[in-house]
C-alpha cells in the first residue's frame, strides 16, 4: 500500500532525525532525505508536504545548502524550520541578518492568528538555537509570531502554503510544538494519518509472505530489540522456514540468554538454535585487557561461531538483518574518526551462503520498532530493553574478563536495573548499568579488611547516544542500589557514581 508521505529535506541540523520522528508520531509517514534532491525526484516522490530542517550554515555563505526556486511553485505546502525558514526568506526576497551572539534555549514567544498556531496558547515558550535570523519577510508574507530577539520568529504566505519558523517545534522545550506540527500536517497538508504500526505489521507480513514463500531464511538473534522484532516479523510470514541462530557468548546480562530461549523458542515456537560459546569467548579473552583488542576478538569470534552454525544449515535464500532507519541515514554520511570499533552483525553477510538480504525494519525509527514489537506480542522486557553493546559486559569490566568478575557484574547490574525500575525511572533514563573498574580499594566488612575492585554506576539521558548527560538519579535511589550491591554481591566493597556527560566521556567505559 502506498502511504501519503511528507518529505523532510535534511540541511544537516542536529535535530533532523527528531523532526522526522515527530512527523511519524503524528501518524504521517515521512522520509529524511538530503537537501539536494532534484526537482524531478521531488515531483516523483509526490509528498503531501515538504519540511526544510535546520542546519549549521548561513544562507549567505558560498556553497550554502540551497533548493531550486521551483520548489515553491509546486503547490505543495512547505514548512521551513530554523535554517529552513531563513532559506525561504532568502530565496523569496526577504532578508536574513547575522546576530552578534547565538541565541540558544527557551524563549518567550507570541503567536498571532495562523493555521499553524490554531488552538495554540498565544503567549508561549519556544526553543531557539540560531545565530542568523529573518529581519525582513519576503513580499506577500506576514509575520505570524515574534520574540524579543526575532521580529519574524514565524512568517507565512497562507495562500501559497509556505510557512517559516525560527524555533524548533520538534524539541519538547517548545511547548505545544506537537500541536504546531500537527496543524501543519493535518490543517495545511490535509493529511489523513494512515501511518500506524498495526498497518505496518499487516502490510509487511503480507509482503513478506509473498517474498519468502517456500524459501529458507536465516537470522542472527542477538537479544537486542532490532533483531528480536525483525525475526518475529519474519517468523509471522515464514514460520518454520525461518531459523534463528543465537550465539551465547556469555557476556549478556543476568537472565538475558535464558529469556531469548524462553520467549522465542518456547513461547513463539521459533526454530531457534542456541550456540553455547561461553567458554570459547572466555578463553579467547584470557589475559586481554586492552579495550580495542577485546572488541576485535569478540567481533571476530562471534562471526566465526555464527559461520559454523550457518554451515550446518547450508545455503539459505534470505538473511534477515535488523537494520533500522537511522542506520540507513547514517550510512549515507561521510566517515568520522573511529572512537570505538563497534561490534554488531554487520560482518555476517560475508560468511553466510545466501542469495538476498531482507531488512523488514529499514524504514522504522527505534520507537516505531518497539511499537511493532508490542503489536507482535513481544514482552516489555524485550521491547523496552535499553541499548546494550555487542561486546556486552566485556567492555564494562576494565582489564581482563574473568568468570568471577562477570558474575559480580551481572549481580550488581541486576540490582541497579531492579531499583531503577522500582523507582519508575527506567523509561526516562537512556542507559543505566554497572561497571567493574580496575582499581582495588580497601574496605572493612565485619571486622575484616577487604581489598576489591571499585564498582561504578553509570546512568545517562540521551536522545540518540551521540551526546548524553549523566542522569540525576535521586540520592535515595542511589543509596538503595549501593547498599544492596554491598550487602548482596560478593566482592563488592565500594560503589561510585559516574557524573560525566558525553562528550567528553563516552557512555560505555571502554
Ligand atoms: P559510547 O560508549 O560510544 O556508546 O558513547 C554509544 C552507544 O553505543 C553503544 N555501543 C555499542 N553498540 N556495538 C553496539 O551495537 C558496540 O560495539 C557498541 N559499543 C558501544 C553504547 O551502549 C551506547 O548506547
Amino acid at each position: 500500500m502506498k502511504h501519503e508521505r511528507v518529505l523532510v529535506l535534511d540541511f544537516g541540523g542536529q535535530y533532523n532525525q527528531l523532526i522526522a520522528r515527530r512527523v511519524r508520531e503524528q501518524g504521517v509517514y515521512c522520509d529524511l532525505l538530503p537537501f539536494d534532491m532534484s526537482i524531478e525526484k521531488i515531483k516523483e516522490y509526490a509528498p503531501i508536504g515538504i519540511i526544510f530542517t535546520g542546519g549549521p550554515n548561513s544562507v549567505y555563505e558560498a556553497g550554502a545548502p540551497d533548493v531550486p526556486a521551483e520548489i515553491f511553485s509546486l503547490g505543495i505546502p512547505v514548512l521551513g524550520i530554523c535554517y529552513g525558514c531563513q532559506l525561504i526568506a532568502h530565496k523569496l526576497g526577504g532578508k536574513v541578518t547575522h546576530a552578534d551572539t547565538r541565541e540558544y534555549g527557551k524563549s518567550e514567544i507570541e503567536y498571532k492568528a495562523s493555521a499553524l498556531f490554531d488552538g495554540v496558547t498565544k503567549n508561549n515558550i519556544c526553543w531557539m538555537s540560531h545565530t542568523d535570523y529573518v529581519s525582513e519577510v519576503p513580499a506577500g508574507f506576514a509575520v505570524s509570531a515574534t520574540t524579543k530577539t526575532c521580529p519574524a520568529a514565524a512568517f507565512e504566505n497562507a495562500e501559497r502554503k509556505i510557512y517559516g519558523i525560527q524555533f524548533h517545534t520538534e524539541v519538547h522545550h517548545t511547548l505545544e510544538g506537537e500541536k504546531i506540527l500537527r496543524n501543519f500536517l493535518y490543517g495545511v497538508c490535509k493529511a489523513k494519518g494512515d501511518w500506524t504500526m498495526a498497518n505496518f505489521v499487516d502490510e509487511q507480513v503480507s509482503a513478506l509472505k509473498n517474498k519468502l514463500a517456500g524459501k529458507k531464511v536465516l537470522c542472527a538473534m542477538s537479544g537486542g530489540v532490532d533483531s528480536a522484532v525483525a525475526a518475529t516479523l519474519v517468523h509471522r510470514a515464514a514460520g518454520d522456514n525461518l531459523t534463528c541462530v543465537f550465539v551465547d557468548h556469555g557476556l549478556l546480562r543476568k537472565g538475558e540468554a535464558e529469556e531469548v530461549v524462553s520467549v522465542f523458542r518456547d513461547k513463539l515456537g521459533m526454530n531457534l538454535i542456541k550456540a553455547d560459546a561461553r567458554e570459547l569467548f572466555l578463553s579467547k579473552l584470557k589475559g586481554v585487557s586492552e579495550p580495542e583488542k577485546k572488541r576485535k576478538i569478540i567481533g571476530e569470534e562471534f562471526i566465526k561461531v555464527f559461520e559454523k552454525e550457518a554451515k550446518k544449515i547450508g545455503a539459505v535464500d534470505f538473511l534477515v538483518q535488523g537494520t533500522i532507519y537511522p542506520d540507513v541515514i547514517e550510512s549515507g554520511k561521510g566517515a568520522s574518526a573511529v572512537i570505538k570499533s563497534h561490534h554488531n552483525v554487520g560482518g555476517l553477510p560475508s560468511v553466510v551462503d545466501f542469495k538476498e538480504i531482507v531488512e523488514p525494519l529499514r524504514d522504522l525509527f527505534k520507537d516505531e520498532v518497539r511499537k511493532v514489537g508490542t503489536e507482535l506480542g513481544l514482552p516489555d522486557s524485550v521491547v523496552q530493553r535499553q541499548p546494550f553493546p555487542g561486546p556486552g559486559l566485556a567492555i564494562r569490566i576494565m582489564g581482563e574478563v574473568t568468570e568471577e568478575k562477570l558474575q559480580t557484574l551481572r549481580d550488581a547490574d541486576y540490582i541497579m536495573r531492579e531499583e531503577i525500575a522500582k523507582a519508575g525511572l527506567d523509561r526516562e533514563i537512556w542507559q543505566y548499568f554497572a561497571v567493574i573498574t580496575s582499581t582495588n580499594t580497601v574496605g572493612v566488612m565485619g571486622d575484616a579488611r577487604t581489598y576489591e575492585p571499585v564498582i561504578a554506576l553509570r546512568a545517562v539521558t540521551s536522545v540518540d547516544a551521540m551526546t548524553a548527560d549523566w542522569a540525576r538519579i535521586p540520592y535515595d535511589v542511589l543509596e538503595r542500589i549501593s547498599s544492596r550491591i554491598i550487602n548482596e554481591v560478593p566482592h563488592a566493597n565500594r560503589i561510585v557514581y559516574d557524573i560525566t556527560s558525553k562528550p567528553p566521556a563516552t557512555i560505555e567505559w571502554e
